[in-house]
């Protein structure tokens, strides 16, 4: 009894308490979950820094896992002392014992450690708080974490103009405002995949889209657009799959025009004091039923299309949260300024023009258009069977003579196809061939994306003025 007593005294009242913080079950997990965490995050710093591994789980275990388990940890070791004061009074520490007293060694000692501990475990977080913020931001976080869902959007996203700009100055964009939204509606796009109940395909257009004002127009603004802008279309057919078609046309970009000063042209839209709403009835804004604008001058007008039937569930009140209007911006136009999906009559007239797939083979368009849009149940199927496909539909046409001079030919095209198959196709989020529309343009017109949709000469005014559609309206012929 004395002798403990006497060790008691030599522990001294701050010697109980520390030791009082790790001897219960909860303060060792405190303990082993702070050392285990900090040292993983500071190999898994390492390793991140000087890029050893490609593995996303070494990110989001470094940064977004185990600083959750070292603060824990943390937490854990004082509140494992705290359901131990009972033990306090027992060993008779009362306040006015816990003193430090820098001319004890001990004491000094432990201040020195506990300062040196703390500066180290701050900085660890700080450093990893910051790479974990800057990896949640990146595109290859979005893209690849979720790769199974967001595959699509980041592999078309690479092969945009936009492949350098990263998802979050589109989808997040300046301010903290819309940052915080981001996160709180990340998490819950987290959930919905972990808990597999995400739409396939992930539906367009984004209903809480950040208005494009304030993301497209960091980089582009409607006072810099001016003049034409020519572009070449190239097509062949079924009957000529040698000589391309080719059109060109020089589009009406607009924007500020130098000389007059006035806003003109395809960019007349989102113009400085141009205001134009619409009130579509469909959740994709296919089908417009009307639309005001306001000109610069502050006079306005209103276009209806008086066939079109507006369903009772379409606000049609002009303000409010659930409004069913509109103010047009970059995106009812650019819908698709990376996440750019193709055509597959494109992809197959790319091929001929580039001898990819070689047009002497007879057939050879037909066959390929029928194997690039053939049911594929899953993109592993599509890998196993294009190129045989075409090979059978190539024999079925010509015989075995003429397929097997052609070949090598034959598989090359094969391989083409597929390539551009795998681009666009991903049976497993349901999308297919022209599930994502363009609207720049009319070439998809008939399945109500585009332009068209209110330049058709249907939307008119009290007096008759129609939205126009006069060939020349938005391109002409280059000189
Ligand atoms: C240049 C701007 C821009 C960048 C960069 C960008 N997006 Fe998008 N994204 C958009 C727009 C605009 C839409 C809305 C399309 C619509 O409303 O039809 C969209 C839509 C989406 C959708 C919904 C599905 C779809 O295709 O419409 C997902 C998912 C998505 N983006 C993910 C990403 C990811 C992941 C990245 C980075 C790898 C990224 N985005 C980068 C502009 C961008
Ligand atoms: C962080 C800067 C940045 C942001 C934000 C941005 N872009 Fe771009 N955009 C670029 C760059 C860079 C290019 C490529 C320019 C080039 O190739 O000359 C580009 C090109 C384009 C082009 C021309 C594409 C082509 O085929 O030539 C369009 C159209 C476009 N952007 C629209 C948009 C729209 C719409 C948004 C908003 C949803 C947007 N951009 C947001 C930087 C940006
Ligand atoms: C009325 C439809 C429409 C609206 C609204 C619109 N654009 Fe465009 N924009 C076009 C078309 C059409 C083109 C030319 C098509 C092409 O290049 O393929 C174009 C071209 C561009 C280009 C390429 C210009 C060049 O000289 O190559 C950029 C950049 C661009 N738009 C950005 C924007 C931004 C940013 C906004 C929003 C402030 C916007 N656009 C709003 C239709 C529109
Ligand atoms: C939501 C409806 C809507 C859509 C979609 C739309 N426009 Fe328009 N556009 C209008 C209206 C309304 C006018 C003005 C008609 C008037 O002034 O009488 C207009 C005017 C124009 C003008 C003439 C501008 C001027 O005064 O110089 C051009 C060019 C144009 N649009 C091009 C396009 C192109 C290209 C697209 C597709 C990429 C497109 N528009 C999509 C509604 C639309
Ligand atoms: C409201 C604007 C607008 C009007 C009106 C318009 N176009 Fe176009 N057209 C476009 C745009 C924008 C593109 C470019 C599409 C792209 O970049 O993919 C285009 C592209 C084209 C192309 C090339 C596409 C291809 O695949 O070959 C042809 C041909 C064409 N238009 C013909 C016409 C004809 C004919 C008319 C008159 C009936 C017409 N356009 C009226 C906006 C318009």
């Amino acid at each position: 009894m004395a002798e403990e007593n006497h060790q008691h005294h030599h522990r001294g009242p701050w010697g109980h308490l520390v030791r009082g913080m790790w001897r219960s079950p909860l303060g060792i997990l405190g303990v082993v979950l702070t050392t285990v965490s900090a040292t993983l995050m500071f190999l898994g710093l390492i390793v991140e820094v000087f890029g050893l591994t490609d593995n996303i789980y070494v990110p989001i275990l470094a940064f977004m896992i185990l600083p959750g388990g070292l603060i824990t940890g943390l937490i854990l070791i004082p509140l494992a002392a705290y359901l131990r004061r009972r033990q306090w009074y027992k060993y008779g520490i009362a306040k006015d014992h816990l003193q430090i007293n820098l001319s004890d060694h001990r004491h000094r000692r432990m201040v020195i450690w506990f300062t040196v501990l703390t500066v180290m475990f701050f900085s660890l977080l700080v450093v990893i708080g910051y790479e974990g913020y800057e990896f949640s931001d990146s595109p290859f976080f979005c893209g690849r974490v979720c790769h199974k869902v967001m595959a699509p959007e980041y592999t078309v996203y690479q092969r945009s103009p936009h492949a350098k700009v990263a998802c979050i100055e589109c989808h997040i964009g300046p301010g903290a405002q819309w940052f915080v939204r981001a996160k709180i509606s990340g998490l819950r796009q987290v959930l919905a995949v972990m808990t597999n109940s995400y739409s396939r395909p992930i539906p367009a257009p984004v209903e809480h889209l950040r208005p494009a004002r304030d993301t497209c127009e960091q980089c582009h603004w409607p006072d810099k657009f001016s003049g034409k802008k020519v572009k070449t279309f190239i097509h062949f057919t079924n009957d000529n799959q040698t000589t391309p078609e080719k059109v060109d046309i020089a589009l009406h970009i607009g924007g500020r025009n130098p000389v007059t000063g006035e806003f003109e042209g395809i960019h007349w839209h989102v113009s400085k004091n141009v205001k134009v709403r619409y009130l579509a009835i469909d959740k994709k804004r296919l089908h417009i039923a009307k639309v005001k604008i306001t000109r610069p001058d502050g006079s306005t007008d209103e276009f209806v299309k008086k066939d079109m039937k507006i369903p009772a569930d379409i606000n049609q009140s002009e303000t409010g949260e659930d409004s069913g209007w509109r103010t047009m911006d970059c995106i009812d136009c650019h819908n698709r300024p990376t996440h750019t999906y193709d055509l597959p009559e494109d992809r197959v007239d790319f091929g001929l023009l580039s001898k990819k797939i070689n047009p002497e083979i007879i057939g050879i368009r037909e066959d390929s258009l029928a194997v690039l849009k053939a049911d594929y149940n899953t993109r592993d199927e599509a890998r196993a069977q294009m190129t045989n496909r075409l090979i059978e539909l190539q024999t079925n046409r010509h015989g075995i003579d003429y397929v097997k001079r052609y070949d090598a030919d034959l598989r090359k095209a094969g391989a083409y196809l597929l390539d551009a198959y795998l681009g666009n196709v991903w049976p497993n989020m349901n999308i297919k061939w022209g599930t994502y529309g363009s609207h720049i343009g009319h070439q998809r017109s008939d399945e109500g994306w585009g332009c068209w949709r209110c330049h058709d000469d249907e939307h008119a005014d009290a007096a008759g003025k129609t939205i126009p559609q006069n060939c020349d309206l938005c391109h002409d012929e280059p000189k």
